[in-house]
């Protein structure tokens, strides 16, 4: 069965394989090893790269490159399986007293806490070992756009994968905290580490408190109607002087209509009970997928 999964991944890659840009791998992988490794880079730019880009210019650094990573947690004879354990280890620990850079500790602070699967590290740090991650400068997010979006989309991740998470194991009506951005970690840290200030707004909130202001009802009835008529929705940023305020559309996907579709229909009972009972002026039902939700609202300095 196994070989069957292998060979048939092996002939996908085959295939495929060739479409990969940028790979500055040596010629010894696998295929298959390829597969792991291009999900890792994916992943890396996705979850790391926010702290651990190079492109950031030394002195506006939240956190070390990767290189200096790599220096620190790999000597000539280090294996690639000793590498990823320690990668796994200080990202499940985060303790000072098995730290490998101090000076990085003091320096930036401790690295904080987000929301990662070991699996997932485990690729990254394949990626980090293999590839050479200097040469590939193109992904550190630059403009403040580009910013703006990996903030975005970095906290949309975090908070997909709780909601998921959380209503896989324990139903939806467990999961209604998980909507809330304040219950993530990952949002503070990245709030600090930025100095961000990451907030979602809507026209139809659940969260009297997450109400759409004047400038957000505009941008909204932008969206919509860019959306109606397939438009690509692209992000809104505003130079503030000494900071840049950044929009981004929120839209659904099936997952959200569990609590935010229509409640006949998507909405269990009990979930149904709990949210008015927890938001008396919840507007935000009778949702579809794909319509617009909200927008991403956030300031981060120049
Ligand atoms: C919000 C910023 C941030 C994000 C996101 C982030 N890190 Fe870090 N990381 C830091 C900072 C700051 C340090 C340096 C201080 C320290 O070592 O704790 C660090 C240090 C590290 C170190 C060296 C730790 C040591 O002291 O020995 C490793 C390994 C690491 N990060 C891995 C990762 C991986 C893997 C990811 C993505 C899954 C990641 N980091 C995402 C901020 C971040
Ligand atoms: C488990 C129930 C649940 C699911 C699933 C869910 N939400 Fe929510 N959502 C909530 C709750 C509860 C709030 C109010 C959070 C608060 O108090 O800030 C909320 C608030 C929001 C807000 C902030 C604006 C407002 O109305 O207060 C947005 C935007 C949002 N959800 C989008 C989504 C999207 C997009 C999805 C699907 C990817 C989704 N939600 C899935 C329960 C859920």
């Amino acid at each position: 069965m196994k070989k069957k999964i292998a060979f048939a991944l092996l002939l996908v890659m085959v295939f495929f394989g060739c479409k990969q840009k940028n790979q500055t791998y040596s010629k010894k992988e696998s295929k298959g090893d390829l597969a792991v490794i291009a999900e890792g880079e994916k992943l890396s730019t996705q979850q790391c790269a926010l702290c651990h880009n190079s492109e950031t210019a030394a002195d506006q650094r939240v956190g070390p490159t990767i290189a200096e990573i790599k220096k620190a947690y790999r000597s000539s004879n280090t294996t690639e399986t000793d590498f990823v354990k320690a990668v796994q280890t200080w990202v499940e620990k985060l303790d000072p007293s098995i730290s490998k850079m101090p000076k990085a500790v003091e320096k930036y602070k401790l690295m904080p806490k987000g929301a990662y699967t070991n699996d997932d590290v485990a690729k990254i740090a394949k990626y980090w070992f293999r590839s050479d991650t200097e040469a590939k400068k193109q992904e550190a997010p630059k403009t403040p756009e580009e910013k703006g979006i990996a903030i975005a989309l970095g906290t949309k991740k975090v908070l997909g994968k709780n909601l998921m998470g959380t209503i896989q194991k324990k139903g939806t009506d467990a999961a209604l905290k998980f909507c809330n951005l304040k219950a993530l970690h990952l949002t503070d840290s990245m709030a600090t580490k930025f100095g961000a200030t990451i907030t979602r707004v809507s026209d139809k909130a659940r969260n009297p408190k997450n109400k759409a202001d004047s400038t957000a009802l505009e941008i909204i009835a932008a969206y919509k109607s860019n959306l109606a008529e397939g438009k690509k929705l692209e992000a809104v940023v505003q130079d503030k002087g000494t900071e840049y305020q950044f929009y981004y559309p929120i839209t659904t996907n099936s997952m959200c209509l569990q609590c935010h579709g229509v409640p006949s229909k998507n909405v269990k009972p009990v979930v149904l009970k709990n949210l008015k009972a927890l938001y008396p002026a919840d507007k935000a039902l009778g949702y579809d997928v794909n319509q617009l939700r909200g927008i991403w609202n956030i300031t981060f300095p120049k």
